[in-house]
Order: structure tokens, then sequence, then C-alpha cells
């Protein structure tokens, strides 16, 4: 049996289904704070099998003792946290709590209950603004928001305990940019109010929810000017999860990219999501985001090498994936009869 936190939110629920399809026991734990469980019923009638849902929060170190004692847990793969970058320079302290003060929790009732065993989802935000490319996981590490910093935080904690005792396996996957859903169109990413990131954005003007995509910079020195990011499809994404489950038999930490290694521009994006869509994205330039970088992309060499490891899906299957859930999905996981009942329920913050 799999415990994963976060299990409701947009990877959490993909990776959900690349445990329930490779036979794995699954209990999920989310708090809902930016997701619903619309997603895991899903995950269930596309998989045909039933995972364990748990509402609670990962600081609830008791509760999640008892699930990993309860149903005999085996590894953790702990995607719980706060992730939006803006937010986190706002409120700085919710996500020390949320993420630095949840993981504690999480591996002090892992330590009871003696599951040593822990995927943690990290960022490749940790490595800041690039000093060579593509980025090796070797690079130096200087996250520039706090957000970031707490995935370094817990990076470092999480050294530090598999150095105090070698019973714990740990891997520590540093995601780059997690973009498109599953095939079925069922499950998918729901941002809250205005998407920051960039698949989500397009995907709404493509529908038009939104009026035109605003690119930040077309003056950096690409070929195109705008940002190059390395898109992954969040499916390639997710069975990088199992790889890593399954190459956790050696003691430590061991760090591994989530890449495909290939940059894409926002306008390679634009064109690509317009070709899968069929629909028109209008953009005009606006100034430089702050805090971007102009180019970002992996080495994921060390992925193949210690875990087998690759992407294999290319930026047209992740538009023309993230633009069947947009359009099944107008407004996400809103639209449907269970999220409905849940907002009057006050169980979901978001939309209750
Ligand atoms: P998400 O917000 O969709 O999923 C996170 C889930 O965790 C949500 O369902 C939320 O309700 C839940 N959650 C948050 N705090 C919790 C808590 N204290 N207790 C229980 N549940 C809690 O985000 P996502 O994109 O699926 O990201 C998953 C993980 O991957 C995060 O840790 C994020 O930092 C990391 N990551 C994401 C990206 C990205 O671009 N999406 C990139 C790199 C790393
Ligand atoms: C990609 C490119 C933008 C929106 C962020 C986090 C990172 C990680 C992944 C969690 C950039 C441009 C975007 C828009 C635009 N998350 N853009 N108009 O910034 O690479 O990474 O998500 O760990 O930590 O920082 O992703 O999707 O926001 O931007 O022009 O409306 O698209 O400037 O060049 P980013 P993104």
């Amino acid at each position: 049996m799999i415990l994963v936190t976060g299990g409701a939110g947009y990877i959490g629920s993909h990776v959900c289904i690349a445990l329930l399809d490779a036979g794995l026991d699954v209990v999920a734990v989310d708090n809902l704070s930016n997701s619903n469980r619309t997603s895991l019923q899903r995950v269930q009638s596309i998989c045909g099998r039933s995972l364990v849902f748990r509402y609670t929060d990962i600081r609830n170190e008791d509760v999640i003792c008892d699930l990993l004692r309860g149903y005999g847990v085996t590894a953790v793969i702990h995607l719980a946290g706060l992730k939006a970058v803006g937010d986190s320079n706002v409120r700085p302290m919710a996500y020390y709590e949320n993420n630095v003060l949840g993981t504690m929790r999480l591996v002090s009732a892992m330590k009871r209950a003696n599951v040593m065993t822990l995927v943690f989802s990290s960022s490749a935000t940790v490595y800041g603004i690039p000093k060579y490319l593509p980025l090796d996981e070797k690079h130096p590490l200087g996250p520039t928001n706090p957000y970031g910093r707490t995935k370094l935080i817990i990076e470092e904690m999480l050294k530090d305990l598999c150095r105090s005792d070698d019973g714990w396996r740990i891997s520590n996957l540093r995601y780059f940019n997690p973009v498109g859903a599953h095939e079925s169109g069922l499950v998918g990413e729901d941002p809250l109010g205005v998407p920051s990131n960039l698949l989500p954005f397009v995907a709404q003007v493509a529908i038009g929810r939104r009026e035109k995509l605003r690119i930040w910079g077309n003056d950096y020195d690409t070929p195109d000017g705008t940002g190059i990011r390395d898109f992954i499809h969040v499916v390639d994404l997710a069975s990088g999860h199992l790889s890593a489950l399954r190459q956790l038999e050696r003691p430590g930490l061991t760090t591994v990219n989530l890449g495909t290694g290939n940059g894409s521009s926002v306008l390679d994006v634009v064109r690509a999501f317009e070709a899968a869509s069929g629909r028109s994205v209008p953009y005009e330039f606006r100034e430089r985001r702050a805090g971007d970088v102009a180019v970002c992309f992996a080495d994921p060499t060390f992925a193949q090498d210690a875990m087998g490891w690759r992407s294999t899906r290319s930026l047209e299957q992740m538009c023309a994936d993230h633009w069947r859930w947009q359009l099944q999905n107008p407004d996400g996981y809103q639209d449907s009869a269970p999220a409905k009942v849940q907002a009057r329920s006050g169980h979901r913050g978001r939309h209750a």
C-alpha cells in the first residue's frame, strides 16, 4: 500500500492513476485546499479500481501515523504542499508552515510507523538562475523566491535525515514544467482563479474564457525572444514516480531531474496549442515578468541511468491532452455534481 499526500491535486491524481494501473494499492490524503475529491472519483473510474481517500492535513501527525500503520503502508509519495510562486512572496509563512512543517510532521509520523521509504516532489525552481544549461543535478542551488526556498530547505532536511539513520530511502524528484492531462480528458489541472502558469492560461484563451495571452517578454536572448522552458507531460511525470519507487532499494537520498531535456519557447507553445485545438490564441507582448529566467531545461540523463525512466510524450501531445481536458471541463471540476455537493457542505475552501 502506497500513501500519496496531495493525492487529489493535479500531479497527485495522475500519480494515483500510475500506481493503480501498476497494480499497487493507494491511500490518498489531501486537505482539499487546492483540489476537489471529484478528481479521485474520476481516477477510480479511469482505472476501474478503488483507492482509499482520507480528507486530512499532513500536519495531523497522529492521523497520518494511524493511516500508515492501519493500512500497512510501505512507502509514501509526498506531493502535498503550496506551490504558487507569487503567492509565496505575499504570504511566505504559509509556505514554510505548510511545506516545511508539513514535511517535518509527515516524516515524524513515518518514523513512528517505521515506514522509511519516501518519494518527494521537489522542483527545478531550486536551481534558481541557470549558470549553465542543460541543468544537471549537480548544478548549484539558489532559489529566488520563498516557495523555492521551502523546497530547498526540505531537500536539506531530508538529506540530514538520511545521514542520521541509514534506514531511510528517499527519492528527491525535481520537476521541470508539468503540463497536459490524462488522455481520457477526465483528470487535469484545475487552477484557482487566474492561472499564472502558461498552459492553463493558453487553454483558457483558446476556449474563450480569457481574451488574450500576455506574453511576458519578447526581448530575451532566445531565437524568438520569448522564454524557453522544459515542458513535461504530467503522465510521463507520474510514471517517473513509479520508476523512483522501484529503484528505492538503495539507502540514502537520490536526487533526480524529471524533465524532457527539450526547451520550447512561449511562442512554440502558442503555435502547438493552436494546432492541437484548432482555435486561435491571440496574444500581446508585455514587459518581462519579475523573477523569470530566459531559458531553463533539464539534463534528464541521470533519470535514465539511475531509474531507467525517460519522457516519451511530445509538446503536440501535451497540448492535445491539455485541450481535451479543457474542452470537456471548461470550468474544471467545479462543473461536476459531486464538486457542487462538496462546496455546499463546506469541504472545499476554494469554492465554499
Ligand atoms: P496541487 O495544488 O494541484 O496539488 C497539491 C495538493 O496538496 C492539493 O490537492 C492540495 O489540496 C494538497 N495540500 C496542500 N497542502 C496540504 C496539506 N497541508 N495537507 C494535505 N494536503 C495538502 O499542485 P501540483 O501541481 O499537483 O503539485 C504537487 C507537488 O508538486 C507540490 O508539492 C508542488 O510544489 C510540486 N511541484 C509542482 C510543479 C508544478 O508546476 N505543478 C512543479 C514542481 C513541483
Ligand atoms: C513559463 C513561461 C513565462 C504565463 C513555474 C514556477 C516553478 C514551477 C513551474 C513549481 C515563462 C511565460 C507564463 C503567462 C507568459 N512550479 N508566461 N504568460 O515560471 O517556468 O515555472 O511553474 O515548482 O517553480 O516558477 O512556469 O508556466 O509560469 O511560465 O508569457 O500568462 O511562460 O514568462 O517564460 P515557470 P510558467
